[in-house]
């Protein structure tokens, strides 16, 4: 150090600003990710705030700024302290308080694992640091008590607010919790529009980061009612691969644009099935329709799931595979599609879409 000059503030700055947010097309001092800036000789020191605790480009961001500070003269060690704050969507009011993003998972047609998907997905966010709720709007099927291990929850009330049940760290409200089992709910579409009404303002959600709602399947009165009542973050469409599932897949995605609500992408759901112990993979139900819809229809592809009874099993006993397996690589295709939907979500929170914008 003898002889060199003493590093400054403004070549700190200066030397970040060249770092870019590769999908938000920006440099991270100019997003407000860099605070505390502290340099002590040859020692460098900041503070790197993510907009997402699930942030798929975290290493690659870290890299670039340790890169763009090494090449300041005189700069010896490099140290970034990492977190993450969730941001509401640009100059948009939050639909329920303390609530940053509310994410629809929805398919056109029924059973290809809407549920499950949602589960799994809220369990592998909460899992990379998030803070997470589950509603259930499926409000005549509802599934999601069961494959979250609550089931035998019996609904409290505070304050004149329902308390969700909660495990694995993800609160949860179900119309499973007001209905005796085994009844039959025979509902009609203004009872079913009160009731999504009602999981939305009078539930102690508290604060979460993201508000994963697993929809009912295709496109009726329910995804009318949360498209109507709330302001949507973004929606998720699940898929299996064959062709008359993709057709659905095409209602799902022309529904969200009817409604202005961005699509995060598709997940393939039962892409393929690959016996344990071996190497080879069956597509049981064909491959890659999923990510040739999105790649027609230019949304994100968000991944493939394969076929996997681990995950049925997980489902049925109420503890799914990203909690009780998380290294599986059918856990670890779960994490992943949670890292594209929480990039997504920072990508459209930061950069609203043109329906967004003029809707304002
Ligand atoms: N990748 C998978 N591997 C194995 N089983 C799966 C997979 N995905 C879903 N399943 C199973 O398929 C069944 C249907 O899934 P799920 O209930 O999640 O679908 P859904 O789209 O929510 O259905 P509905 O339209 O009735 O709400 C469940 O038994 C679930 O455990
Ligand atoms: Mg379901």
């Amino acid at each position: 150090m003898f002889g060199s000059k003493k590093i400054t503030q403004k070549q700190v700055e200066e030397a970040l600003s060249t770092v870019m947010d590769p999908d938000l097309h920006k440099d991270i001092v100019s997003l407000g990710m860099v605070s505390e800036i502290k340099i002590d000789g040859g020692k460098i020191a900041f503070k790197l705030t993510l907009t997402t605790p699930a942030c798929p480009l975290k290493e690659k961001i870290e890299g670039d700024a340790r890169a763009a500070l090494q090449a300041i003269p005189g700069a010896e060690e490099i140290t970034i302290e990492t977190d993450a704050q969730v941001r509401a969507p640009l100059n948009e009011k939050k639909s329920i308080e303390g609530v940053q993003h509310i994410i629809a998972v929805t398919s056109g047609k029924g059973g290809v694992g809407k549920t499950t998907v949602s589960v799994n997905l809220a369990v592998a966010l909460s899992r990379l640091g998030a803070k997470v709720g589950l509603l259930d709007a499926d409000i005549t099927g509802p599934n999601c008590p069961v494959m979250l291990g609550v089931q035998d929850y019996e609904p409290l009330g505070k304050n004149n607010r329902i308390v969700p049940a909660e495990n694995y760290g993800i609160k949860c409200v179900s119309m499973a919790f007001f209905v005796a089992k085994d009844t039959p709910i025979i509902w009609r579409g203004p009872m079913l529009d009160r009731a999504i009404k009602q999981f939305l303002s009078d539930v102690d959600w508290g604060e979460l980061d993201y508000l994963i709602v697993d929809m009912p399947p295709g496109t009726g009165d329910a995804q009318l009612t949360m498209a109507q009542a709330t302001k949507l973050s973004g929606g998720i469409i699940v898929t299996t691969p064959q062709e008359v599932a993709l057709l659905d897949g095409r209602r799902g995605l022309a529904m969200f644009n009817q409604m202005s609500v961005p699509i995060l992408g598709f997940v393939e759901n039962m892409s393929y099935f690959q016996p344990e112990g071996s190497s080879e993979q069956y597509e049981i139900f064909g491959r890659g329709g999923g990510k040739k819809l999105a790649l027609d229809s230019n949304v994100p592809f968000l991944g493939e799931i394969p076929l996997d009874p681990k995950v049925r099993v997980g489902g049925d006993i109420g503890d799914p595979i990203t909690n009780s397996d998380p290294e599986n690589p059918t856990a670890l295709a779960f994490l992943d599609i949670a890292k594209q939907v929480a990039h997504q979500i920072s990508v459209h929170s930061l950069m609203p879409t043109p329906a967004a914008a003029s809707a304002k």
